[in-house]
């Protein structure tokens, strides 16, 4: 019983949105695309579920938030995290801080290409903590990170 919460508990992911990204479906659909928020973590979640994983999800436009809900993955046992910071990839020290402190790894996914968008985008906090990045690839980018994640946790993935 013990062993089985252990394994239950590794194979904890939880996917983290930044600001704005609560108005995806409706938010500048040319680059971000028509897909709600909700569509998207249903999604994953169920992706997770039909994996044997628990899959949560998280999005705030409050920076303090994001780096709280950092903290207590770690305290939860969350073993991979997908994270994208949207305009604090950009901007963000102390986001930054809070993954590097926890030290969960992680995939940075944008859904836009921002090596192709204006150069203030170009920059950011989170590449070179990261397992990798995956942009420019609409929300499909979460299921590849998750794809990813759930075969990290199993220990079947190859990077
Ligand atoms: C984004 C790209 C960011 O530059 C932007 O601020 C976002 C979304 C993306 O997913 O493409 O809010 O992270």
């Amino acid at each position: 019983m013990a062993k089985f919460a252990k394994t239950a508990k590794r194979r904890r992911i939880l996917i983290l949105h930044g600001p704005n990204l609560n108005l995806l479906g409706t938010r500048e659909p040319r680059i971000y695309g028509r897909e709600k928020l909700a569509a998207i973590n249903r999604r994953l979640v169920a992706a997770g579920r039909a994996a044997g994983a628990e899959v949560l999800c998280f999005q705030s436009n409050v920076e303090g938030e994001l780096i709280d809900r950092i903290q207590r993955a770690a305290r939860e046992g969350v073993g991979f995290m997908v994270l994208n910071p949207a305009a604090y990839t950009h901007t963000s020290v102390a986001l930054r801080d809070a993954v590097a402190g926890v030290g969960i790894p992680f995939i940075e996914v944008h859904l836009s290409n921002v090596q192709a968008r204006e150069p203030f985008r170009h920059r950011s906090y989170f590449s070179d903590l990261a397992v990798g990045t995956i942009c420019g690839l609409g929300s499909r980018g979460y299921d590849f990170a998750l794809a990813h994640a759930l075969g990290k946790l199993d220990g079947s993935a190859q990077a």
